[in-house]
């Protein structure tokens, strides 16, 4: 079976890793395709130098740009692979604009696709990648749905239960991968001088929040009465998007927050592990916080991940300043004795066996 990997961002590169070391433990015929959707080297290549992975058999050089662009160019790059190499079955994750062009240009080929984090719906279509989950959905074949809730929503909508699996989530694997790796290789907490439990971690990214100028001044603001009530830093792994519209927007930063460049996978499993509370708008993070047992605040009023929600480990705040450190207060002190929903770090094993059944 030849297999084909297509990612295209820093998520896809952290949650396929599993998948690319269990195809090499195997011995499978496999290749990588990364539309370089990201492109700078800390939201890119730290990742496949950190977690050993090999290097993409062709590298699409997509690049930034509007949705259609980006989609666009990647729908007639990734054809050209795919019809030079035409693997048996493509495999895409999560819900990317690379996941979606994956999946459409494979499908059109007659390709088996498999969507691993199958299922997820946030029913906000505002967000972009709502579009991408469901169009993917709808374009695969194996749907390696992580949970039994998510198996629920694909057979709602239609999808037959025969072309769905519930897998858990590749993060677990991932996470449980290079936690025993942290203590050994990340020197983080030292260099930024921090402690255990003595500061919160941040990241926002999503473009409904930091695309406004409004909305990201109101985050701005519970921030600073975060800082302002319980006086413990706020270190902001910054993600571009965000970096370049603080500066368009002129924003100033608030007092307690600093910024600090993305941070290799150990590095950021390291300050997650230890931080009082993680606030968010990552997917990947409320998994994460989840399963590391740190409780975290969602900077949304939605979300795909309400297994999240249900064990108790996460809480939807919204944008509002007070709304904000109303939430964090709430779950700042919450025992941390929630079990992860998300499997017990075989996703990628059990992906694998799936796929060489057929
Ligand atoms: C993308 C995904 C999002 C995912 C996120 C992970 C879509 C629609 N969005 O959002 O689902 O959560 O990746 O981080 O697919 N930039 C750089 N260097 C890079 C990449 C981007 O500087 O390597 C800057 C550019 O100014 C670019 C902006 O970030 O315009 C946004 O990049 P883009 O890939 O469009 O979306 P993300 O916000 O990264
Ligand atoms: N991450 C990282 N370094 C950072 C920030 C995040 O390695 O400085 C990892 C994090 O551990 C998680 C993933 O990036 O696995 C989340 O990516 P992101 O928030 O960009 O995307 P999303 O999950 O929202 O699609």
């Amino acid at each position: 079976m030849k297999i084909c990997i297509i990612l295209g961002t820093r998520p896809e590169i952290i949650k396929m890793s599993p998948i690319i070391r269990e195809c090499q433990r195997r011995c499978l015929g496999f290749f990588i395709l990364h539309t370089n959707q990201h492109y700078t080297e800390n939201l890119d290549r730290i990742f496949f130098k950190e977690l050993n992975l090999p290097w993409p058999k062709y590298n699409l050089n997509i690049g930034s740009g509007t949705h259609g662009v980006q989609t666009g160019k990647m729908l007639i790059d990734i054809e050209k692979v795919l019809i030079k190499e035409n693997p048996d079955v493509v495999l895409i994750e999560g819900d990317t604009n690379t996941v979606l062009a994956g999946a459409l240009t494979a499908a059109k080929l007659h390709i088996k696709v498999g969507h691993i984090e199958a299922g997820l719906r946030s029913y906000y279509k505002d967000m972009p990648e709502e579009i991408n989950r469901i169009v993917t959905d709808h374009c695969s074949d194996y749907l390696f749905a992580p949970t039994q809730n998510t198996k629920k929503i694909l057979i709602s909508e239609g999808i037959p239960k025969t072309k769905i699996l519930i897998t858990g989530n590749t993060i677990v694997d991932t996470v449980y991968q290079n936690l025993k790796l942290v203590k050994r290789k990340s020197k983080i907490l030292k260099k930024l001088n921090l402690k255990k439990d003595k500061y919160f971690l941040l990241t926002i990214h999503r473009s409904e929040n930091v695309d406004k100028k409004e909305k990201l001044k109101e985050i701005f603001e519970g921030l600073k009465l975060i800082y302002n009530k319980i006086n413990l830093p706020i270190i902001c792994s910054i993600h571009p998007r965000t970096k370049k519209k603080i500066k368009e927007f002129k924003l100033r930063i608030p007092e307690g927050i600093k910024f600090i460049e993305p941070v290799g996978y150990l590095d950021f499993l390291n300050l997650e592990s230890n931080a009082k509370l993680i606030l968010t708008d990552s997917g990947g993070i409320q998994e994460e916080a989840c399963i590391l047992k740190v409780p975290c605040v969602t900077l949304r009023d939605n979300t795909e991940r309400p297994e999240t929600l249900e064990v108790g480990s996460n809480i939807l705040v919204g944008t509002d300043s007070e709304k904000i450190f109303i939430g964090v207060k709430k779950i700042i002190d919450k025992k941390r004795n929630w079990k992860n929903p998300f499997g017990s770090g075989k996703s990628a094993k059990i992906i694998i066996n799936e796929l060489l059944k057929t």
